[in-house]
């Protein structure tokens, strides 16, 4: 199963919850766990994970077609207990964001996992990200309950099939807003915690993944589990 994080907007937690997801299911999937896809660029700082100097999923993006889907898993990190890390590893300006090149094998690749598998695919959507946000077969949108984000949500070029809202105090939008707006459910409300601000500053997400966030994301993690309490 792929599930795509995505976001309109810079800053909504997209990085913060795809790590966390990746991070809880690695805890919940049978061996071998779960793999993290990083479009983003930042998910090994979130995950404490170091980068050897070698290629990861952006030279694999901009490779040509001699480049087989079998080499992704030669690109593969440990990112701690049964998570691995599929990091985005710019190559150079050229490749500091995702191309759509070889976009659709990658989408076809990570949908063939049997493991389950998070990407990240960053804000705006674009490229690589965006081809994986319109094709996984679970696309959620990380979202702010701010207007500005919700205007941009509405105006994205893929619908999602689910929403992420990261809530903080003081915001007049809510839960009902978003999917009255959006027509989608909203599958997981994160609470903004400073123990996550501190886990993500400290390079610690996925080794100490905060209670707060893990309880958070279990709609998601465990659906049925959810349907079964309900
Ligand atoms: N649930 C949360 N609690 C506290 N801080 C958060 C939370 N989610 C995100 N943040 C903070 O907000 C900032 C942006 O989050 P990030 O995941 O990088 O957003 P995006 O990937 O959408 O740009 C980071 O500094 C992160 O620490
Ligand atoms: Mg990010």
């Amino acid at each position: 199963m792929l599930i795509a994080c995505w976001s309109p907007k810079g800053g909504s937690g997209t990085t913060v919850v795809a790590c966390g997801l990746a991070a809880a299911l690695a805890r919940t999937a049978p061996p071998p766990g779960a793999l993290l896809a990083d479009l983003s660029g930042d998910a090994a700082a979130v995950l404490g994970v170091a980068e050897p100097p070698a290629p990861g999923l952006a030279e694999w993006l901009a490779a040509g077609p001699d480049v087989s889907a079998g080499a992704l898993a030669r690109l593969e990190l440990e990112a701690g207990a049964g998570l691995r890390l599929l990091a985005w590893r710019p190559a150079g300006p050229d490749a500091a964001r995702p191309g759509s090149g070889r976009a659709e094998s990658l989408l076809d690749a990570l949908s063939a996992e049997r493991r389950p598998v998070v990407a990240d695919c960053g804000s705006g959507a674009f490229g690589a990200g965006l081809a994986l946000a319109a094709g996984a077969e679970v696309s959620l949108l990380v979202l702010r309950p701010c207007y500005l984000a919700l205007r941009r949500a509405l105006a994205a070029p893929v619908r999602p099939s689910g929403v992420v809202l990261v809530t903080e105090q003081g915001r007049s939008l809510g839960r009902r807003d978003v999917e009255d707006v959006l027509g989608v459910p909203v599958r997981a409300e994160v609470a903004l915690d400073e123990v996550v601000a501190r886990a993500v500053d400290a390079g610690l997400l996925g080794r100490r993944l905060p209670r707060s966030l893990e309880r958070a994301l279990r709609p998601i993690v465990l659906p049925r589990a959810g349907r079964d309490a309900a």
